[in-house]
């Protein structure tokens, strides 16, 4: 998918193909310094985390395994409230693991925080976080990023991973979409 295929439903392109490909290369390169010859346990939070779980992973030398978490936060509409009802859990003991979260994105960062303690109280060595994107709300919650993409401002954005409505997640940049793309 590609812009041409979006039409009039997208509105801006706001971090383009080669820009994350590039900062995934960096993020790469810190996580391998960072745990220097450790087997990492990486964890990405589905559905979204699916394109820079698979883009990032193939750019890491050190040992790795992958894991997979479904969550949910409960919540009025997009607003997330902290509550998470665990959908998929993962099949890995996280006990005396380093363990790095991989997210696609950070809003209020109510759903991280929660995860990372949920993983910490499981006895894993290490918890971390990797997210592509964070949008400013989440200074709001105290999650500390261990390795982050990009600031984005406080909009709607979708591709790589992220959807509106399950659509629009193979598009490969990150994009705004136009009001009437929201209509349905
Ligand atoms: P928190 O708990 O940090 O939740 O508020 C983060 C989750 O919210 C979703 N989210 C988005 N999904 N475009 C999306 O497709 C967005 O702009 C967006 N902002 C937040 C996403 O599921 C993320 O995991
Ligand atoms: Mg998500």
């Amino acid at each position: 998918m590609d812009a041409t295929d979006m039409g009039e439903d997208l509105e801006r392109v706001l971090v383009e193909e080669e820009r994350i490909d590039q900062r995934l290369d960096e993020m790469a390169a810190e996580i391998d310094r960072d745990y220097a010859g450790e087997n990492i346990l990486l964890v990405g939070v589905l559905r979204g985390a699916v394109m820079v779980m698979a883009d990032l992973s193939r750019k890491i030398h050190s040992r790795v395994e992958m894991d997979w978490m479904a969550v949910s936060s409960y919540g009025s509409g997009t607003k997330s409230s902290g509550v998470v009802r665990i959908l998929k859990d993962l099949d890995t003991d996280v006990h005396d693991r380093h363990v790095l979260i991989v997210e696609d994105i950070i809003d209020s960062g109510l759903t991280l925080s929660w995860l990372k303690e949920n993983l910490e109280a499981r006895g894993a060595t290490s918890v971390r976080i990797a997210a592509l994107l964070r949008k400013p709300d989440a200074v709001k919650v105290k999650v500390e990023v261990s390795y982050l993409g990009f600031e984005i401002p406080n909009e709607f954005v979708v591709g790589y991973g992220l959807d509106y409505d399950e659509k629009y997640r193979h598009l490969p940049f990150i994009g705004t979409l136009a009001p009437k793309a929201y209509g349905g």
